[in-house]
């Protein structure tokens, strides 16, 4: 028996080769990461989370098992939890533990996990009303708003450093447009990852068991399968740096010969070297995410961070 509500939301499949096809066509060309995430791309993540070199995942979730105490106090009461990239829901466990909520809407683009981590979630927290919602992460919101009783505290739960994954203005338009569902004495609670060495970073995002590698690649095999391309895999490679005047790191595939790829109807020209931007992680100091929090209009309440100051959670409150 399902325990839990499902809405789906995600536009069907030929916004996706509309979308891919626009990013192709610019240049540089570019590839929006959600579409990371199909099934092999969620079990590739999952085994990045776990990697030596892959700091963000364990640290967080240190932070959380640790301070998920203190955050419960400072949300205090009732309240409902929306979180976004649900994932496999090992630190939103921490928080609902802790937390115990009314409501729970976990916002997810992958069906499998966000089904698997809401039916164990519902069942671990009976008494809690579960909500899954399949979407982007902006177009949640109407739902979200739809589904929540008004009277409780309303918490957006935002871990994992992916709203690195926006550019900052995007990240701080993202907050804002979040800020009237959350309402008068809404919270936030934001996974940030910090600004550190650049070989700490760059070892990160190109492990040596090449699982990062995979997880981009991934991306040629799904276009190849649910859209009809024919990427040849082997002609690109992955490419990831730590860009420090952007403070951020770049992913690319790049081309390692020329070659035309057909996608639907259309033929795209790589050259040799030429590369597509598959996703972009943002990094902040402290001081740097507060001030985003800020210009999105919230205040910053409370920033639990490691002992080595490589990761920060951050609590934002709206007056
Ligand atoms: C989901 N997101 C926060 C990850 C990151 O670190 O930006 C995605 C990722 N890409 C490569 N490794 C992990």
């Amino acid at each position: 028996m399902t325990r839990y509500a499902y809405h789906d939301l995600l536009p069907p499949q030929a916004a996706m080769l509309d979308d891919v096809l626009a990013g192709l066509a610019r240049t540089p060309k570019r590839v929006a990461p959600k579409y990371f995430y199909d099934a092999r791309g969620c079990e590739l993540f999952d085994a990045i989370c776990a990697l030596p070199e892959y700091y963000p995942t364990r640290t967080e979730l240190a932070i959380m098992t640790a301070q998920a105490p203190a955050m419960a106090a400072a949300l205090a009461g009732d309240c409902a939890l929306i979180e976004i990239g649900c994932g496999n829901s090992a630190k939103s466990q921490r928080l609902l533990e802790a937390l115990q909520p009314k409501a729970f809407v976990a916002v997810d683009i992958a069906e499998e996990q966000l089904r698997a981590s809401c039916d164990a979630l519902s069942r671990g927290f009976p008494r809690m009303q579960t909500i899954a919602l399949r979407a982007d992460f902006e177009q949640a919101v109407d739902l979200a708003a739809a589904c929540l009783p008004a009277a409780q505290r309303r918490v957006l739960y935002f871990p994992g450093s992916t709203i690195g994954n926006f550019t900052p203005a995007a990240a701080r338009d993202f907050l804002a447009h979040w800020a009237p569902l959350l309402g008068a004495g809404g919270r936030a609670l934001i996974g940030v990852d910090l600004i550190k060495d650049a070989a700490r970073l760059d070892a990160a995002y190109n492990d040596a068991a090449g699982v990062t590698a995979a997880f981009n690649l991934n991306l040629l095999t799904r276009f190849n399968r649910e859209l009809g391309a024919d990427f040849d895999c082997d002609a690109f490679r992955h490419r990831a740096f730590y860009d420090a005047a952007a403070g951020r790191i770049e992913m690319h595939l790049e081309a390692t010969r020329a070659q035309t790829v057909t996608m639907g109807a259309r033929r795209i020209e790589f050259a040799a070297g030429e590369s597509m931007l598959t996703e972009i992680s943002c990094k902040y100091s402290i001081a740097g995410f507060e001030q985003l929090a800020r210009d999105a209009g919230y205040a910053t309440l409370k920033c639990w961070a490691d002992a080595g100051d490589q990761f920060a959670v951050f609590l934002l409150g709206l007056d």
